[in-house]
């Protein structure tokens, strides 16, 4: 028996839950439980909330959309508030959607639905004027997003100029803006192998990308969208159905979901169900149910919203994630290559979903500790899409006493140097730079394909070396004889001779990638080509200092830092120098040549230029030998304003610096329009 004390207690650990869920995923796009999770959650708080209605107050997470927008991106105020989808788990709790509307209008019966898929991406708002795009918001709490133009204006699917001439004066384009699965898995194998934090999932992956300051960022990650809706603010617009709003959209040169369908009754969207379920997991995006709409307009309009949140004419049929239960045996840790401690589950193999699980992250040791999890545990594992499984949570009931309390790491697994904890971070770290552990990862990273490209050298082939003691470190690779390698196991004339002639190749390979290949932290694959490309030569490079460094787009005080730090290190700097003696090329052969028209000048952009993008400017200042600026000092030559130019205008005005156009711009790099 539930006491009301009790309701009132988990009342409030749910909304404190639900809250924190909030802030990591809207405002941090870091979440550590899983959408089902979140589902499940937020479904218990709302039947309590339901069942016990004197707990219900206004700032429960039940009554708002998303959290509050945070950071330094301008606010947006959406014309109409954007909303959320009440879900459905079960065929009975879509008939019950579908009473509860004839009940307030029996013309829905019969009236048809539109189906459609639910993308799993990052809610946009588009405000078209005369039909051009005037600006673009993320949703933020449904009232007051962020303005993020720039950014969506580099997505190829966000018409910038709509096709027609049939639209509202003024009206919203709602949409997901979304990251296709091989375009993810592309951006997170990057991140990773920069020893940047990875994406947990591609609706995050989308809304950290559309929240960028830089808009080159946003365009390297090569978004997409879906739109959906159309809310007309001034003037009206044809369509008198959702499925003839879909056709109008892609008239106007919108993309739509493409398995969208009309149905004229419920049962036969029932009967489709399964059907829809069957393929969500072979889409080529994360998606997270299917939408069912009403289909006629004057229905929706004549059914309404509930509580500001929800429309009563739409509603996500969610499918429950795979679940299963296992016993949890150990909780390990490894060590990755810049050295964060990552703790993972060692499980009794389970199938979840048709795949055989036998370890599932446990992302950090916060997470365990808020979720209890003891070695030895009976434990609930997930698998959605495309995620790594996860450990929802122990079940308490089960325990028999023998289980074992997890304690954070004091010191790393392999060299056991005591392990440090930075404040501001949730992971651990093994300081030490020759920790075998790091080492090991690090030969590894060097020799990826992304990297120096070694074919043939993987993480066996590295274990192998290292354990033969042949190599200590990637300068010891140039070393390596077809004589020392056919003298080990699984080694033959030809392999041996093929991983040598492997490695000398790599000696080739543009700076950039060696720079990759070094695993300076922060420093990914892009980072390492903008480096690449502003300081040509690896000497450049390691005399740059840390303002220098800063002043290239993109780059940032964070990484300059981390870039002198590594080249300042003796033991890097001894590496460096091993690796250049070795014969290992130190140049990058694209960049910008040295004599051209703006040889030697430092440009900076700021605004919207009429026609070039950003990222277009600034190849083409680039290509004519010039190097491009992220902020304006008295280095700066000129500077390349567009409309909407804002601080950076100011300060180039009071140090007297030129202002010039994209016209001026194009003639000077000798491309005249
Ligand atoms: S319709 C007024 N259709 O899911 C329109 N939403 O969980 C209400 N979403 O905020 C939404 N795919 O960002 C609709 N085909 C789709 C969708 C979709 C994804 C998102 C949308 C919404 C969220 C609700």
């Amino acid at each position: 028996m539930t006491t009301p004390g009790d309701a009132a207690r988990r009342v409030e650990a749910l909304r404190e839950q639900i809250r924190r869920a909030n802030h990591l995923y809207h405002v941090q796009d870091a979440p550590e439980i899983s959408d089902a999770e979140y589902d499940r959650l937020f479904h218990e708080l709302r039947v309590l909330e339901s069942a016990h209605p004197e707990l219900l107050t206004a700032d429960s997470p039940t009554q708002r959309v998303g959290a509050e927008p945070s950071s330094s991106l301008r606010k947006h105020s959406h014309h109409r508030p954007m909303l959320s989808l009440a879900n459905a788990f079960s065929a009975e709790e879509l008939a019950a959607w579908e009473e509860r509307n004839v009940r307030l209008n029996p013309d829905v019966r019969g009236g048809g639905y539109t189906a459609e898929i639910k993308i799993d991406g990052a809610a946009v708002n588009l405000t078209y004027a005369r039909g051009r795009l005037i600006s673009g918001a993320t949703r933020g709490n449904g009232v007051v997003g962020e303005e993020v133009t720039p950014n969506l204006r580099t997505i190829d699917d966000v018409p910038i100029e709509l096709r027609g001439r049939d639209h509202p004066a003024l009206m919203e384009i709602r949409g997901e803006v979304y990251l296709a699965a091989t375009a993810f898995r592309k951006l997170n194998a990057r991140r990773e192998a920069a020893g940047e934090p990875t994406f947990a999932n591609p609706r995050n992956a989308a809304a950290g990308s559309l929240r960028q300051l830089d808009p080159k960022v946003t365009r390297s990650r090569r978004l997409r969208m879906f739109a959906f809706h159309i809310e007309p603010i001034e003037g009206p617009f044809s369509a008198t159905t959702h499925h003839e709003t879909l056709e109008l959209l892609t008239a106007w040169g919108f993309q739509v979901e493409p398995h969208h369908r009309r149905f004229e009754t419920l049962e036969q969207v029932q009967e489709a169900i399964a059907g829809y379920e069957a393929i969500l997991s072979e889409l080529p995006f994360e998606a997270d149910g299917v939408v069912i709409k009403v289909d006629r307009r004057d229905l929706q309009e004549d059914l309404g919203v509930v509580g500001g949140r929800e429309p009563r004419w739409a509603i996500a049929r969610k499918f429950a994630p795979e679940v299963a239960v296992t016993r949890l045996k150990e909780i390990r840790v490894n060590v990755g290559r810049t050295g964060a401690l990552n703790p993972y589950a060692v499980l009794e193999p389970v199938e979840v979903g048709g795949v055989t699980v036998s370890t599932a992250t446990l992302h950090n040791e916060d997470l365990i500790a808020q979720k209890d999890i003891r070695e030895g545990d009976w434990v609930e594992v997930m698998r959605a899409g495309e995620v790594i499984p996860q450990v929802i949570g122990p079940l308490r009931e089960r325990r028999d006493g023998s289980e074992r309390p997890y304690a954070p790491l004091e010191e790393c697994p392999i060299c056991h140097t005591p392990s440090v904890r930075p404040p501001d971070e949730a992971a651990r770290y093994c300081p030490n730079a020759s920790c075998p552990g790091r080492i090991f990862e690090g030969i590894v990273h060097y020799a990826a394909r992304e990297a120096m490209d070694i074919r043939g050298l993987g993480y066996e082939r590295v274990r192998q070396l290292l354990d033969a003691e042949l190599i200590a470190d990637v300068s010891d690779l140039y070393r390596l004889t077809v004589a020392d390698l056919v003298r080990l196991d699984r080694f033959a004339e030809q392999s041996a001779s093929q991983l040598v002639a492997a490695i000398e190749a790599s000696k080739a390979r543009p700076l950039s990638l060696l720079l990759f290949g070094l695993g300076i932290r922060h420093v990914g694959k892009n980072l390492a080509q903008l480096l690449a490309r502003a300081f040509p030569t690896l000497a450049a490079l390691r005399r740059a200092g840390e303002g220098e460094l800063a002043d290239v787009p993109g780059v940032g005080p964070t990484i300059a830092a981390a870039v002198v730090e590594f080249f300042g290190n003796a033991a890097n700097a001894a590496l460096v120098d091993r690796l250049i003696a070795a014969g290992v090329a130190t140049e990058e052969p694209n960049a910008a040549p040295r004599g051209g028209p703006l040889a030697g000048a430092v440009y900076v952009i700021t605004g919207t230029l009429p026609n070039l993008s950003r990222a277009e400017a600034g190849a083409a200042i680039e290509r004519a030998g010039g190097r491009v600026a992220g902020s304006v000092s008295k280095k700066t030559t000129a500077v390349v304003a567009g409309v909407e130019a804002g601080g950076k205008l100011d300060r180039a005005r009071q140090l007297g610096i030129e202002v010039i156009d994209e016209a001026e711009l194009l003639r000077r790099v000798g491309s005249a329009p």
